[in-house]
């Protein structure tokens, strides 16, 4: 110890006293799946299963599905958790026992100003929310609003003209992107953002949206690893979402109400409107009374609907693309049915385009290769037996959506694009709890109906005019984003050329 003669013998038993209990503390924490009898990855002190078999988490989920099966326990740093894809305890987990014992997301307590967002609400605020918000949704009112995304889907389309005449090469995010959030912001809240004219310029509007979408880190993993600490960081406003970003969305909500004076806008329904209008018809309330919603949660449901519609229909309209340049007989064939369902590239019509089967089986596969929400989660509210498996109260349940689409024994050759596993005939074989893109039950996907009808219209508008084609800068195969949505890590590059004669 003559090396050392700063530390006395009492500061060397009280390190090695604290290393001991740090040890003991991080080995004792993974005892949950081993005592419940559950299989999983071996976990690393302290940080858990983490990126065990690959650094990408839904690629990792994969790995875990092969090795352990359909049910496996990992931990997020020290947080346990149970990865469940079994389809029948799906159908327990997301239906059957959905209001009763998995109603609701894992909450972080760090929501800052978005606590209030329905994908966040729990339980009977939850339902008071959905309820408020679902008749924006119905298949009446998403029709109305296709005249408004015609009008996008044209820009777009325009927009796109001169890249291909002179053989660009494009950023389809820059293009599809832009046309989601102009779709978007014209149905919430009346605004024309006409980001499509400028698309390879954000807007900051754009710009904040995709800053919702990653998550600070550091929060996370303080929360993680110290849960106790949670309330504290809450009050003192640490927030995963950052602040700036939601400050950016409560001002531009609040510039827009006050730009609507009354009656003017009563009857725009838009999604901003009918929450106004409910507030109107019942006065603002609070939390328990089931009828209009406050001030407050007008500004989170606003937010919370650009921000879950934007990425997730952004991404998915590039990935079509991507798929289709690369599979030019399913082009192809996609074509021959838009050119006879719309010949002479007629205008497209609401009924004729969701009665088109192909384009829905070839939407159907792109959503299953890549479902932009890797995984769903649900909390445990009780300790409940599902299927055999005990799940203990507040067990965080993830269901890796993008490893049961991969599933080999569920979807042979999984990682091809077959759009006809969709076919009519196929259809009624596929089991509905191995196919959830839009999640399922009463707490799926609120937007499910508006954002596949914002990516048929698109898409079939974009193939009327041109094809897709795979570039030099084309990256083949793509490379897996590690964090957030599923999606490219680099930007999705393709050209397009234009279609002068039908069926070329
Ligand atoms: C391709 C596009 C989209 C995909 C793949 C997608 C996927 C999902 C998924 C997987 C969930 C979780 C469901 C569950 O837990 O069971 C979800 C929830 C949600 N989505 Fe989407 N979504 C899309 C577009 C949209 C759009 C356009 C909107 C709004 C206009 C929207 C609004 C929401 C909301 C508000 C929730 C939370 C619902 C709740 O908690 O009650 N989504 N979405």
């Amino acid at each position: 110890m003559d090396y050392l003669p700063f530390i006395s013998l009492e500061t060397w038993i009280l390190l090695i006293t604290c290393i001991g209990v740090f040890v003991m503390y991080g080995k004792g924490t993974y005892k949950t799946f081993e005592k419940l009898g559950i299989p999983g990855p071996k976990p690393i002190m302290y940080w858990g299963t983490v990126g065990r078999h690959n650094a990408v988490y839904y690629l990792d989920d994969k790995e875990c599905a092969r090795k352990y099966g359909r049910v496996w326990g990992g931990y997020e740093l020290t947080k346990p958790v149970l990865a469940v894809m079994d389809p029948d305890m799906l159908k327990t987990i997301l239906v059957k026992e959905c209001l009763t014992y998995f109603t609701n997301r894992r909450n972080f307590l760090l929501n800052g100003e978005l606590y209030d967002a329905v994908n966040l609400a729990e339980d009977d605020h939850w339902r008071r929310l959905r309820n408020i918000l679902s008749p924006n949704f119905s298949s009446g009112h998403i029709k109305e609003m296709f005249s408004i995304m015609k009008h996008h889907s044209h820009k777009l389309t325009t927009s796109l003209q001169s890249k291909a005449r002179n053989n660009e090469v494009i950023t389809m995010k820059d293009f599809f992107g832009a046309y989601t959030i102009d779709v978007m912001a014209s149905c919430v809240f009346s605004v024309d953002m006409d980001s499509t004219s400028n698309p390879s310029s954000p807007t900051p509007f754009i710009t904040h949206l995709s800053k919702l979408f990653r998550f600070s880190l550091l929060p996370f993993m303080f929360a993680a690893w110290f849960p106790i600490f949670l309330p504290v960081l809450e009050l003192l406003g640490v927030s995963l979402f950052p602040r700036s970003t939601t400050t950016f969305f409560q001002g531009f909500v609040e510039k827009v109400r006050a730009e609507r004076n009354g009656s003017s806008h009563q009857n725009s329904g838009d999604f901003l409107q009918n929450m106004i209008n409910t507030q109107a018809a019942n006065g603002p309330t609070n939390k328990t009374q089931n009828k209009g919603l406050t001030d407050h949660e007008i500004i989170s449901q606003v937010t919370m609907l650009l921000f879950a519609g934007y990425e997730t229909s952004a991404t998915t309209l590039v990935l079509l693309a991507y798929s289709l340049a690369r599979n030019p007989e399913v082009m192809k064939r996609l074509q021959v049915e838009i050119d006879s369902t719309f010949p002479n590239k007629g205008p497209v019509q609401y009924e004729a385009l969701m009665q088109m089967e192909y384009l829905d089986s070839v939407v159907s596969e792109c959503l299953r290769l890549y479902p932009p929400a890797a995984r769903l989660e649900r909390v445990a509210k009780e300790t409940v037996k599902v299927n055999r498996i005990t799940i203990p109260k507040n067990m965080l349940v993830i269901i890796p959506i993008y490893a049961l689409h991969h599933d080999p024994e569920l979807w042979p050759e999984p990682e091809e694009f077959k759009p006809d596993r969709f076919s009519k005939q196929n259809k009624q074989n596929i089991n509905q709890y191995t196919y959830l893109p839009f999640g399922f039950g009463p707490r799926n996907c609120i937007g499910m109906r508006f954002a596949l009808v914002m990516l048929k219209l698109a898409l079939v508008e974009v193939l009327q005019n041109y094809s897709f084609s795979v570039c030099e800068e084309t990256e083949i195969p793509l490379t897996m984003d590690p964090e957030g949505l599923v999606g490219p890590k680099n930007p999705i590059k393709l050209k397009l050329v234009t279609r002068s004669v039908e069926c070329n």
